[in-house]
């Protein structure tokens, strides 16, 4: 069935990046062969070089969808042919702008297009400022349609520089043609944790204070820093995966009902739990580096052996912390976070763990010992959701055992898909919900920014470990 979606001009900078080549051109191109992209939407690879043709670009394009989606046809070749361009922007000079714009209307005037635009920024964070303001100042930042800006993570580097960056967005753009990327909003299992939540009474009616202990959110990745050290030596594990990707993970767990599945309620009740939280105390956290060690059966490099990495670096790859949410549904629940690179595997999960019976009718020995109920959301990889229950053991004897009942994304639904693919049929729809706010921004740099600036012990780990020992002790 052909998409309802309005055709576009989707402008992307940096489009000779990673980014693009690994996952928005893949994704856009899926979208495209599934029926979801309205005929005649154009997509418009920007970058600095000037000398590289139209021909040039498609061809880098066709190779990211053969290494990254596996296909390759003749109806891919026609599809580059007709919706893939590329314009030069060298300097990113006015001139530079004024020549895009007069390029995208050249675009929209061929395939008769509305005029709507998307500039989506994958470029690095340095170039986000003066891609807006130059956006804005060639009054591009409307057009006959609709004209939407895409930024992707990280939103500022600390609470100033985001407060600086939404000034800035907001001097040339609405609100509501904002779309902040958190690819982790994309993922199906995260969106997942709305439809569990609010779908099912029999976790909501015991999801608070009364019935839960705590809560575990865990990503874990294999990986070490990659080819990113310029980067990550600036960001580290809280400012790359807490501030963003796990405190999404958790504001999910923990928001409020929304009055209604709408962008606007959603958004609200999120920022309202990240207001609730306690300021976070240098003994709720412990960060770790890793040191060499081994992954898959092969040894791998410390972070500070790592390309790229300053041999005394002070960056964290690793960060566990407990948060506590001061309002009626959570006070006295411990919110543990934990990332790192280098751990043991690539798991991310949301653990729930439930109080215990108040009273034991069975025997106090250790076989007989209940546990408590414990649900753990599978967030990558084998996503899906399994729970606990104490089931007695066949026998005269009363003895209690665990028991788990599983649900699998895979063996009910295969393959989900990609984050991206979501999020820009969203952007394409004017749909906000898995977006991140200017608001929800600002509260969660509000959070983090004081732990950044004070000084922590940097425990080292080896690769292929669960991180630091110390951070078992965050947990008592
Ligand atoms: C990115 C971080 O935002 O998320 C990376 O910058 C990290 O450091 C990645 O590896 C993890 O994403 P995913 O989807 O692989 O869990």
């Amino acid at each position: 069935m052909a998409t309802k979606l309005q055709p576009a001009v989707i402008a992307i900078f940096g489009a000779t990046g990673d980014l693009a080549h690994r996952k928005l051109i893949p994704a856009l191109y899926e979208m495209s062969a599934a029926n979801q992209l309205p005929t005649n939407t154009s997509i418009l690879g920007l970058g600095r070089k000037t000398d590289i043709t139209d021909d040039e670009f498609r061809s880098q394009v066709r190779k990211s969808i053969r290494d990254f989606v596996g296909s390759d046809s003749e109806e891919l070749g026609h599809w580059c042919e007709k919706c893939i361009h590329y314009f030069g922007m060298g300097d990113s000079g006015p001139e530079d702008f004024e020549k895009l714009n007069e390029k995208i209307t050249a675009i929209e005037r061929t395939f008769d297009l509305p005029g709507n635009r998307i500039f989506y920024l994958a470029t690095p964070p340095q170039a986000f400022g003066p891609t807006i303001e130059s956006l804005g100042e060639a009054g591009l930042n409307s057009s006959e349609g609709y004209t939407r800006l895409v930024i992707e993570k990280p939103f500022g580097h600390d609470l100033k520089s985001a407060e600086a960056l939404n000034d800035l967005i907001h001097k040339h753009f609405r609100e509501d043609q904002i779309y902040r990327i958190d690819h982790y909003l994309g993922k199906e299992t995260v969106q997942n944790l709305l439809a569990f939540r609010f779908g099912n009474a029999l976790f909501e009616s015991v999801w608070n204070r009364e019935k839960i202990e705590k809560v575990e959110i865990l990503v874990a990745e294999e990986l070490g820093v990659e080819q990113r050290a310029n980067y990550y030596e600036k960001s580290g594990a809280l400012r790359d995966m807490v501030q963003n990707h796990l405190t999404q993970l958790l504001t999910l767990t923990a928001m409020e009902i929304p009055t209604a599945f709408k962008a606007g309620h959603i958004r609200y009740e999120k920022v309202k739990v990240l207001n609730a939280i306690l300021p976070i105390h240098d003994e709720d956290i412990v960060e770790g580096q890793y040191t060499e060690g081994e992954i898959g059966g092969e040894g791998v490099r410390g972070y500070k052996e790592e390309d790229g990495v300053k041999k005394d670096s002070k960056t964290p790859t690793f960060v566990s912390l407990c948060l506590r949410i001061e309002n009626w549904r959570w006070s006295g629940v411990p919110f543990y976070l934990t990332t790192g690179k280098r751990l043991k595997e690539r798991r991310s999960e949301i653990v729930v763990t439930f109080r215990r019976p108040p009273v034991t009718i069975f025997k106090p020995e250790e076989k007989n010992r209940v546990h408590p109920n414990v649900l753990v959301i599978a967030l990558q990889p084998n996503e899906g959701f399994r729970v606990s229950f104490e089931v007695k053991k066949p026998g005269s004897e009363i003895a209690v055992k665990t028991e788990w009942m599983q649900f699998s994304y895979a063996d009910s639904f295969g393959p989900l898909p990609d984050a991206y693919h979501t999020l820009l049929y969203d952007i394409l729809e004017g749909d906000q919900t898995l977006f991140v706010s200017a608001d929800e921004t600002l509260a969660s740099w509000r959070l983090y920014t004081p732990v950044l600036h004070s000084h922590h012990t940097l425990y080292p780990y080896p690769a292929g470990s669960w991180g630091p020992k110390e951070a078992q002790k965050l947990k008592g």
